[in-house]
């Protein structure tokens, strides 16, 4: 067996956080004696801005051989904001159904939280968002542009399917981590049934029909979008697992990157779970062009999504012994923030290289 990777190091620093997460890989591989190969692939901002192209079908279907994708940052400060994202980010989420967005919430020791008096042990969820559907399907139009009678309409899209292999997905991983002891077997679905009476709806037939009928013992909990955020804040430690419709998770996932100390340790992984899906896995932050080339972004969140892609790859145990790493270098760093670590980019990845 051998792990056949394509990686795609995108735009800003992008390539930096991507080079130190590939250092940590070569490291654990040696150590684990995993056999694994890699492609480089350019796709990004430069090379559109030098071709006109950012990836057409036979380059996607090129991907799709690979086992997985280490994906680094999409955007260029050159380029139009919605482009290279539309273009390439979630092209590629639709085109290979990565339907799953996993995006752990786990505050690392030593790392500051903007929550007063929490610790690791008070934040600590994943969210599942679902990748494929909702307000991201790009359903709509304008009519009468430009004028003052301008209409403007975006549908939000909720199936069945896709809610509901969303939240077999959500109650298969939250029953693993509750026999694995990581978990108390509670999965908290989050939407707005009050106002989305009708993908709202959808979405909590489903979770209560499939909760009812195969996960007994998983306990289900419904929280509104607005309350989510607020407990987020207040009481994150009352979550487990969270399943919730792709925009919801979108912003969501962002307060989560916060409380855990914000975007240079937030990781995640596009995952198609089905037999011989191919997953991405990228670090959630942007390509914060501004740092490029310094050595001075934190490679943290591109290290972490390195342990998630072993994880679900098959190497589970390669995957938490990088996490682990992680948790041992978070407390010597001075902050997570580009400047401010205390150690270069490259320093961070060779402290966790130490520590594995
Ligand atoms: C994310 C990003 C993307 C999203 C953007 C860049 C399209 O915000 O991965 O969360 O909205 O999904
Ligand atoms: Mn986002």
């Amino acid at each position: 067996m051998s792990l056949k990777l394509a990686v795609l190091p995108g735009d800003g620093t992008g390539p930096e956080v991507v080079r130190e997460a590939l250092k940590v890989l070569a490291a654990i591989a040696k150590d684990e004696g995993i056999e694994y190969t890699t492609q480089d692939f350019d796709y990004g901002g430069d090379r559109y801005l030098s071709t006109g192209e950012i990836i057409n079908d036979e380059q996607i279907e090129e991907l799709r051989a690979f086992d997985a994708i280490l994906l680094g940052a999409v955007g260029h400060p050159d380029v139009k904001p919605g482009i290279l994202e539309k273009g390439l980010l979630l092209r590629l989420r639709f085109a290979l159904d990565q339907y799953i967005n996993l995006r752990p919430v786990k505050l690392y020791p030593g790392v500051d939280t903007p929550l007063k008096d929490k610790g690791p042990e008070d934040i600590n969820f994943d969210v599942i968002r679902e990748n494929t559907e909702d307000l991201y399907c790009g359903n709509g139009g304008i009519l009468r542009k430009g004028t003052p009678q301008e209409v403007a309409t975006q549908e939000m899209i909720a199936t069945r399917f896709g809610a509901e292999r969303a939240l077999r997905f959500a109650f298969e991983f939250c029953k693993r981590k509750k026999e694995a002891g990581e978990g108390k077997g509670l999965l908290t679905l989050v939407s707005k049934t009050n106002v989305l009476t009708y993908c709202g709806d959808l979405w909590f037939r489903a979770f209560e029909e499939i909760g009812e009928a195969d996960y007994p013992d998983i306990k289900r909990d419904y929280n509104h979008v607005d309350a989510c955020c607020m407990w987020f804040v207040k009481n994150p430690e009352f979550y487990d697992t969270i399943i919730v419709p792709n925009m919801f998770g979108d912003i969501i996932t962002d307060l989560g990157a916060m409380i855990q100390g914000g975007m240079g340790i937030a990781a995640g992984g596009n995952i198609n779970p089905d037999e011989g899906g191919t997953s991405m896995y990228e670090p959630i932050g942007g390509s914060a062009p501004k740092y490029t080339g310094q050595d001075v972004i934190n490679p943290l969140a591109a290290i972490g999504a390195l342990a998630m892609l072993l994880q679900n790859s098959g190497y589970k145990k390669a995957g938490d012994r990088v996490e682990e790493a992680i948790k041992k270098t978070t407390p010597k760093l001075k902050s997570l923030s580009a400047g401010k670590m205390g150690y270069s980019t490259t320093e961070v990845g060779n402290l966790v290289v130490d520590n594995l």
